[in-house]
């Protein structure tokens, strides 16, 4: 049966599609999983445009509309089963049976990818509702952050709190928020920190998810650690790496941790 992950923030722009596919691709491609990708974006969607589907005949919207089936609506792309969303669907939606939907094709799975919305409304409670496990992306500024707070509270009192936060973007560390402030502040561990990474433009160019465009940039060696963590194995380490007896990096930790308690059954 698969763990279902919403990848969520309050905030546009953040990453989180960028960070959905990569999620969703190194799992099939590099962990051999079996994955299922939905966009959860339902009024502004543009997973389609990270994993090369431009023109998706049936789409979320169509199985929440109609009594149509969810499996009729999925592309295998990249090793990976998408479900994109329509540009543009004129007619009102209740995206709160998106659990429903998905759990009609759970069992064929390992993992389910959902990309979530940054509207505060019914598009990222759906998310919250379907997922098994919540990560927020975040970048390291105070407006995002005052996001995922907000998105924190939220998910806390839908009794599904936030697991994970996935940093974004950082650029220059001396003028940014750290891993501390970032924990200290919304009381959720930090699995992972992902730099600026000048390949998430080239692989949006050319529609190519990023760990299949470049296995080693930043972002999707990073991406492939916190895989090793959700499918139980070891993090991939770099030669400097290996050569130091300890490795203190809190997120490194963390992800340890999120190792044991993601197949817990005390995990929601
Ligand atoms: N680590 C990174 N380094 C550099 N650019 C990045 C990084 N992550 C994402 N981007 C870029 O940031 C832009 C926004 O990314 P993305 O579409 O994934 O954000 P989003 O949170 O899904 O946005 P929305 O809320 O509009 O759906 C894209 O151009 C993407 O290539
Ligand atoms: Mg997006």
């Amino acid at each position: 049966m698969a763990k279902t992950i919403g990848i969520i923030a309050i905030k546009g722009g953040v990453g989180k599609t960028t960070i959905s596919a990569a999620l969703a691709s190194d799992l099939a491609n590099h962990y051999n999983k079996k994955v299922l990708l939905v966009d959860a974006n339902f009024s502004a969607p543009n997973l389609g445009l990270h994993m090369d589907i431009l023109e998706p005949e049936k789409t979320i919207h169509h199985t929440l509309d109609k009594k149509i089936q969810i499996k009729s609506a999925i592309q295998n792309k990249f090793g990976v089963d998408v479900i994109p969303g329509e540009y543009v669907y004129n007619k009102p939606l209740n995206y709160l049976k998106l659990k429903d939907k998905l759990n009609t094709i759970k069992n064929r799975y390992d993992f389910i990818i959902l990309d979530s919305s940054p509207s505060l409304n019914d598009e990222v409670l759906s998310t919250m509702l379907a997922s098994d496990a919540l990560f927020v992306v975040t970048t390291p500024d105070y407006p995002t952050l005052s996001c995922t707070l907000k998105a924190a509270k939220l998910a806390k009192q839908r009794g599904k709190p936030i697991a994970g936060i996935i940093i974004n973007k950082i650029r220059n560390p001396r003028f940014e928020l750290n891993l501390k402030e970032i924990e200290d502040s919304v009381d959720i561990p930090v699995i992972a920190r992902i730099r600026d990474d000048k390949n998430a433009v080239k692989s949006l160019f050319t529609r190519i998810p990023l760990p299949i465009y470049k296995k080693h940039s930043p972002l999707s060696k990073e991406i492939n650690r916190l895989n090793a963590a959700l499918t139980k194995n070891i993090e991939k380490k770099s030669f400097f790496q290996k050569l130091m007896p300890f490795d203190f990096r809190k997120e490194r930790i963390n992800r340890e941790l999120l190792k044991e308690s993601f197949y817990s059954k005390t995990f929601k």
